[in-house]
């Protein structure tokens, strides 16, 4: 496998951080992850914009984004992916020595790691639906920002592997997030409702896409909160990300939502999904 680390491509087994870049000591960085549909990098712009902003949100000085696209088609090239391609990108602040728990007052360069990986698509998952569990949302309080601190996610996405469930779905206060790595829909009367944007969720590229769809399609959206004790009056569920990309939800923890079978707006959601990245 062929990275990108530090303005080299080198073989994974060259690729060496110090233990003193802030990413590995405090989780100071962020991440984003982006797929390719036809060999083509989907919504890119939209990926980059999000990583701006998270980078700017935790004050890290990166510039260089006018090379990013081209290291990854590189990236991709090298490593001979010839179906598509689950892209990861990382960016910390960077290697400071003596560890201090503010930012080193002498300037850093950020540390810039890149990866590449075939995309197994999952056709079960999509045309079948999947089980989520209930978690209770134990992260901070800037879930906007796409940052690489994950240990809340990783805790609860365990329990889902424990529990055969494909994700976990976060609930703060009565009050249903997100996935640990998705973004949450129900449906009820014909309108689509998923969290507002806020510090409490990430703002999912494929949420954004699934509510551009709406408003094309004429389908009545909410962006609310649900409640978790009013999860029994939806009737379709769905959970959305890069690479789940609208996946039906037919179990909640011990509860069948109708008889296990995807709903039907769902499913025309993923209709139109299917045929804008078949043509991108
Ligand atoms: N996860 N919410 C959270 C907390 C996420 O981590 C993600 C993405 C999403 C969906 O965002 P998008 O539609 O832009 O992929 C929502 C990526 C896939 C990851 O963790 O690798």
């Amino acid at each position: 496998m062929i990275v990108f680390l530090n303005n080299n491509l080198i073989d994974v087994k060259q690729a060496a951080i110090s233990p003193f870049d802030r990413g590995f000591l405090f989780a100071d960085g962020v991440y984003e992850s982006i797929r390719t549909y036809n060999g083509k990098l989907f919504r890119y712009e939209d990926h980059i914009d999000r990583l701006m902003r998270s980078l700017k949100e935790i004050k890290i000085d990166f510039e260089d984004f006018g090379s990013l696209q081209k290291i990854i088609y590189d990236l991709i090239k090298q490593n001979n992916i010839e179906v598509e391609a689950l892209v990861y990108i990382q960016i910390t602040r960077g290697t400071a020595i003596p560890r201090t728990h503010h930012f080193p007052t002498d300037k850093i360069s950020p540390t810039l790691f890149i990866s590449v990986k075939e995309l197994i698509e999952n056709r079960d998952e999509q045309e079948n639906g999947v089980k989520v569990i209930l978690q209770e949302d134990i992260r901070w309080l800037r879930c906007d920002i796409k940052s690489t601190s994950l240990l809340p996610v990783v805790l609860a996405s365990q329990k889902a592997k424990e529990e055969n469930a494909v994700e976990a779905i976060l609930v703060r206060d009565g009050l249903i997030t997100e996935g640990t790595h998705t973004n949450f829909f129900a449906v009820k009367d014909e309108t689509v409702y998923t969290a507002p944007k806020s510090k409490m969720i990430l703002e999912g590229i494929t949420r954004k896409v699934v509510l551009e769809f709406c408003l094309k399609f004429k389908l009545d959206y909410r962006e609310e909160f649900i409640e978790k004790d009013d999860l029994k009056s939806f009737t379709e569920f769905f959970i959305t990300s890069t690479t789940k990309e609208i996946t039906p939800v037919t179990t909640i923890d011990y509860w069948t939502i109708n008889q296990g079978e995807p709903g039907k707006i769902t499913k025309s959601l993923q209709t139109v999904f299917k045929k804008i990245t078949e043509d991108y």
